[in-house]
């Protein structure tokens, strides 16, 4: 097989990859190692940046986010036994946030993918990248026992953090930054209404707790737990009663709970891959970089990579060179942005056992200070909505 471009996974950032790499005429196929059914199963993230939306927009997948998601203006911190709003859209000028899961807008692209009749391999097995310093890259994998070859002009790694994509690398050409986080979120889905209309992020004195929803009837949540916990040993009665402890009475109050639909355990990390360019083999999403999901910003940071990159190769295949060299810049400009933020917030409202008493005084000293500060509210509110798109 022949294409322009040949995506590894098939996760968030290889379909939106694909989709806008279509609108742009260019012909790219996805090689995923799972099945069909595997990706719109993994319960991930929400939280929308309005740069993420309009990228969706702009691959045509957008319609059913727009009639289904729904659209937040404020996030609510709680803290001391209380809560307080900071009003996203009044702090940014108008600007807010779209609610509305992975899941889904995995489902919509995979449902436009097969609607305009485009090239998914799945449960392809033993993928590997070759020659991608070359003109004339490759990618073999396995199916049925047969060995499988595309030849291509570019290879776009989407393949996640324990993708193969990133591991081709020589070590010696690539350079990694990492912070791994003392404890974990436990999460329970539920088919309940939200405890609250907006987010919830609660720093409480037993760990951090966040309220999140997939829709009206649909709950997420969240409790910050030992990094060694095991989902088993969690009952959803245990679950309940400990969020309960880390919510105001209000909320702890209003709470309604009911069966989990699905429990895990996801470990907090920070993680930086440099540079993002190697030849012809471009990383994006998380295959390049990890955050904690305090900030909301995984999936808003996998949707601007692609964003950049399906830009770079359009001005490839007319002529310029300038945007595949500026790629991992570009990209690394936010990344480090958002980097920066998902661990100021992630510092700021978990509880962390080595910083003993002194630091939680900074916590609380911290939050005060955020909540009666409009500078400081501000640059919450402007990193939450998402920072620009700059070239
Ligand atoms: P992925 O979604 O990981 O997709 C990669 C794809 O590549 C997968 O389909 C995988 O099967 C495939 N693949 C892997 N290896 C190979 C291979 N060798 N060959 C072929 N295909 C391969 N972000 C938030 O903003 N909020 C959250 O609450 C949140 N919660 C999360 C919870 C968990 C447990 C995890 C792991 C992530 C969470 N994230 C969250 C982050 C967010 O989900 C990711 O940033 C987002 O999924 C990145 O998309 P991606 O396409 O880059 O990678
Ligand atoms: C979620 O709904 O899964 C979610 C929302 C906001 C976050 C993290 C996770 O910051």
């Amino acid at each position: 097989m022949r294409v322009q471009v040949a995506i590894i996974g098939a996760g968030p950032a290889g379909l939106l990859l694909g989709a806008l790499l279509h609108r742009a005429g260019i012909d790219a196929v996805l090689v995923e190692q799972r099945s069909a059914e595997y990706a719109p199963g993994r319960i991930r993230a929400s939280v929308l940046e309005q740069t993420t939306v309009d990228l969706l927009d702009a691959a045509g997948v957008g319609e059913r986010m727009h009639h289904e998601g729904l659209l937040h203006d404020g996030i609510e911190l709680c803290f001391g036994g209380a809560r307080h709003r900071i009003d996203l859209k009044k702090l940014t000028g108008g600007k807010h946030v779209m609610v509305y899961g992975q899941t889904e807008v995995t489902r919509d692209l995979m449902h436009a993918r097969d609607a305009a009749g485009l090239k998914t391999i799945y449960e392809a097995e033993h993928v590997s990248l070759q020659d991608f310093d070359s003109a004339r890259p490759r990618v073999r994998y396995q199916q049925a026992g047969a060995t499988h070859e595309i030849e291509c002009d570019f290879i776009a790694g989407c393949d996640g953090f324990h993708g193969v994509s990133r591991a081709s690398v020589p070590a010696s050409a690539i350079q990694i930054h990492e912070k791994v986080y003392p404890f974990g979120w436990l999460g329970l889905l539920s088919e309940t209404p939200p405890v609250s209309h907006e987010l919830i992020y609660s720093n409480h004195e037993r760990g951090f707790a966040l309220c999140s929803m997939r829709s009206l009837h649909r709950s997420r949540y969240y409790l910050q737990c030992p990094i060694d916990d095991k989902v088993e040993a969690w009952s959803d009665e245990a679950f309940w009663a400990e969020l309960r402890r880390r919510l105001d009475p209000e909320a702890a109050e209003s709470l309604v709970t009911g069966p989990s639909l699905e429990k895990s355990i996801a470990p907090l990390r920070s993680f930086v891959a440099e540079p993002m360019r190697f030849g012809r083999l471009f990383l994006a999403g998380d295959a390049a970089h990890i955050v904690p999901p305090t900030g909301a910003k995984g999936l808003n940071l996998a949707a601007s990579d692609v964003g950049y990159l399906s830009r770079a190769l359009a001005e490839f295949y007319a002529g310029s060179e300038t945007g595949i060299a500026h790629y991992s810049d570009r990209c690394l400009r936010r990344i480090w942005k958002a980097e920066r933020f998902s661990w100021w917030f992630t510092s700021l409202m978990h509880r962390f056992p080595e910083t003993g008493a002194f630091g939680q005084k900074l916590q609380a000293a911290e939050l005060d200070y955020l909540v009666h500060s409009t500078a400081a509210s501000t640059a919450l509110a402007e990193n939450y909505v998402g920072l620009p798109l700059r070239d």
